[in-house]
């Protein structure tokens, strides 16, 4: 049974800091009540020239070399966005190009917050099916463009930022023990749409728009539908709450992320928290927490791995993969 395995791994982070002491010059909000409400200390903002390709860019260089792998050897790239570069074309082809690569596919992925869980299970599908064997699975975002800066009640709880995994097509023995993508849980009700959404668009108001959101709505809904693509995990794969060595939830709020936990009975040392450095970065916010914890040690090959996102549509899924 061929396995979906993870072989490198990378992070982008916009050079510019933004402390909520910055934010508190030009909201009516303060450091204590960010921190309160969502455990958010900092987020990364993108600059001049910074776009989510440069960033979806450096981290994918980053999960390449990671990997001992040429661009070349990549046919399949698949950027999880929900502030691309331009309408059209993709933003994975622009960095599909940027890498040299000529030949496989690419396309974007638009799941908003859940776009890198959703990203995972199609690539997932394709390694599996022998559509691909290689590929790059990104999530990137410049969600500070997006923003209304005026709105206190979203513009503190974001961030830029990018990440990115290299997947390869590996033969497995088709039990839990195989390293690589184990099951894949995916959920949407666009019944929710007006609870988290941009009010602009292409086709509607031929503008960008800005992201506007029923904070609490949402808060109401997150930690039910995350237990329930988790549980869903463990059902299709015979695995339990202690077999998981590491959650790495979307870091969306750090009073959601902790509910979870607490619901499925996941103790805090096992959950990879880096909402306080990053903000929410939507579809970046999975794997740069993965980068975060792969690279210091913490996750390590043969390490049970349980992401976990919800946002905006709603969408919401999980992944359960052996590192
Ligand atoms: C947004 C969120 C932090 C707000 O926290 P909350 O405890 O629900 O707070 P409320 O929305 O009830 O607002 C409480 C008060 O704080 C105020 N407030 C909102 N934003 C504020 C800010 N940045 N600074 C200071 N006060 C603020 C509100 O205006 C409200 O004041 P009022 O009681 O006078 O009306 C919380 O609802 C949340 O995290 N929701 C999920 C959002 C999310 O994660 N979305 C992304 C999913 S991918």
């Amino acid at each position: 049974m061929i396995r979906a395995v993870v072989r490198g791994f990378g992070a982008a982070l916009p050079k510019r800091v933004v402390p909520n002491a910055e934010l508190e010059k030009t909201v009516d909000t303060t450091d204590e009540w960010i921190v309160q409400r969502t455990g958010i200390r900092q987020r990364y903002i993108a600059g001049e020239g910074e776009t989510t390709a440069s960033l979806g860019e450096a981290a994918a260089r980053e999960a390449l070399e990671r990997a001992g792998l040429e661009p070349q050897a990549i046919d399949l790239i698949i950027v999880a966005t929900a502030s691309p570069d331009n309408t059209f074309p993709a933003t994975a082809v622009d960095i599909q190009a940027r890498l040299g690569i000529t030949g496989g596919a690419a396309f974007d992925m638009q799941a908003v917050c859940s776009g890198f869980v959703f990203a995972m299970a199609t690539a997932d599908a394709y390694l599996r099916t022998g559509l691909a064997r290689r590929a790059l699975v990104i999530g990137a975002e410049t969600f500070s463009r997006l923003l209304d800066w005026n709105d206190r009640t979203t513009c503190v709880l974001f961030g830029d930022g990018a990440g990115a995994v290299v997947l390869e097509a590996v033969e497995g023995e088709g039990t839990v023990a195989d390293r690589g993508i184990l099951t894949a849980q995916l959920r949407s009700d666009g019944s929710h749409k007006a609870k988290l959404y941009v009010d602009g668009g292409v086709s509607t108001t031929g503008t960008i728009g800005h992201l506007r959101m029923e904070g609490r709505e949402v808060f109401k809904h997150a930690v039910g539908m995350i237990t329930d693509v988790i549980e869903a995990a463990f059902a299709a794969t015979g695995t339990t709450v202690e077999d998981v060595d590491w959650l790495v939830p979307h870091q969306a709020n750090r009073r959601i992320i902790d509910g979870s936990a607490k619901k499925l009975g996941i103790p805090l040392e096992k959950v990879v928290v880096t909402v306080d450095r990053h903000g929410n970065t939507s579809a970046a916010s999975i794997p740069l927490a993965l980068h975060a914890a792969a690279s210091d040690g913490r996750i390590k090959q043969g390490d049970l791995v349980l992401l976990e996102a919800m946002g905006g549509g709603f969408t919401w899924g999980s992944v359960l993969l052996r590192w």
